[in-house]
């Protein structure tokens, strides 16, 4: 649950837009690099922050913004995972707002990009010369926060198992999916997955190796939860794992994890690898008791088995898996999750699951290499990326 978000202020006016600032508050947290990490936000008015104020800073009156780290003092090793609380009064918040002729969204902006800052270390206040480094910090990140949310909210993260799968075939060195990559992420993708799998039937631990150094965007490695690929992934320190279920004798992944039964032992993973700063994904089907699941044992992300939708043999049974992964992406998001997609998505199904705005990623392999055979893979993803808009 990277975003706990708690509104205590007493008024219904002016209107807060929580996905708004629950997405601000995502986006601090992967530009700062914290991606694993949890925040609070906890909205009060003046009354409320003037009595925080007094028991915690002994400081009379409201102020806008305050920032109780966890990562430091007393209680460092009780936060878990959690950096800290950022409290913010609305009620002051909009008085700013309006001596600056800014919306109310704008100026909560900043104090979340000053409260953040605060939490991870920051201190205007120790000196002159500290304020004039936070200044210019907050400075840079807001404006990286308004590149982020101009960009479209979908992203295409590419899967290149099957370039491996081609190399295994013949046993030799080419095509390399190291290669692939590269040109994934020059046309446009934001993201390269791969799955070691157990018995290494595609990708290798010197593909993940390399790609851990040259891949500019971000790599998610698809793992099942076994030791072995644990203590490798803790090594490597992918930007992102995903847990998925794995049988030595399928094709692909089948289905979803079933996370409520096998909570402890997924709780576990999840912890060694938030504490070595990977965020997790648990892959799982369209299904609530999974997603509440999910949520419980801490991890960031679910990605939807998207699988049933794609195999679907007729419209009806098509429209029943498509209600099923727009109920699961909504009840995901609302529960505090981070939600990416994938699987069996092809030229003809995509655009329709892109368009969820719930839905941050969507994970995409096997379609864009079949095509990229008879058009080559730059305009593959430039085609499967022109379908995500
Ligand atoms: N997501 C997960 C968890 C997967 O296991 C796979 C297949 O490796 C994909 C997405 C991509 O599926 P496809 O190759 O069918 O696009």
């Amino acid at each position: 649950m990277p975003v706990l978000y708690t509104n205590e202020y007493p008024h219904t006016l002016p209107h807060v837009n929580e996905t708004y600032i629950r997405r601000t508050a995502e986006i601090l947290l992967d530009l700062l690099g914290r991606t694993a990490a949890e925040l609070s936000i906890l909205l009060v008015d003046d009354k409320r922050m003037s009595e925080l104020n007094s028991a915690w800073r002994q400081k009379d009156g409201s102020t806008n913004v305050l920032a109780f780290s966890l990562t430091e003092g007393e209680d460092l090793g009780m936060a878990g995972n959690l950096l800290g609380d950022i409290v913010i009064s609305i009620e002051t918040a909009v008085r700013e707002a309006a001596r600056e002729k800014i919306s109310l969204h704008q100026r909560l902006d900043f104090l979340l990009v000053h409260g953040f800052l605060h939490l991870i270390g920051y201190d205007h206040e120790k000196s002159r010369a500290d304020s004039q480094i936070m200044v210019k910090r907050e400075k840079e990140i807001l404006q990286q926060l308004k590149i982020k949310r101009s960009e479209p909210m979908i992203r295409l993260a590419v899967n290149v198992d099957h370039v491996a799968t081609l190399r295994e075939a013949r046993g030799i060195k080419e095509p390399d999916p190291v290669l692939a990559a590269g040109i994934c992420e020059l046309a446009g993708a934001e993201g390269i997955v791969v799955h070691l799998r157990e018995d290494r039937r595609h990708i290798q631990d010197r593909d993940v190796r390399l790609l851990r150094q040259s891949v500019k965007t971000k790599l998610n490695l698809e793992m099942g939860a076994n030791r072995e690929i644990i203590k490798f992934a803790l090594d490597i320190k992918p930007d992102m794992v995903t847990l998925v279920p794995e049988k030595r004798k399928e094709l692909t992944t089948e289905g979803g994890l079933n996370v409520t039964g096998q909570k402890k032992k997924l709780r576990d993973v999840i912890r060694q690898m938030n504490d070595a700063g990977i965020p997790v994904s648990l892959f799982i089907d369209p299904d609530p008791r999974q997603i509440a699941a999910s949520r419980s044992i801490g991890a960031t992300y679910v990605e939807i088995h998207t699988g049933r939708y794609s195999d679907a043999s007729g419209e009806e049974e098509r429209e029943h898996e498509f209600a099923l992964i727009s109920a699961a992406a909504e009840n995901a998001y609302e529960t505090g999750l981070r939600v990416n997609a994938g699987h069996g998505l092809n030229y003809f199904n995509t655009t329709r699951v892109a368009s969820l705005a719930t839905i941050e990623e969507l994970s995409i392999g096997h379609a864009i290499m079949t095509r990229a055979i008879f058009v080559g893979l730059d305009q593959a993803v430039r085609e499967m990326l022109a379908l995500m808009i």
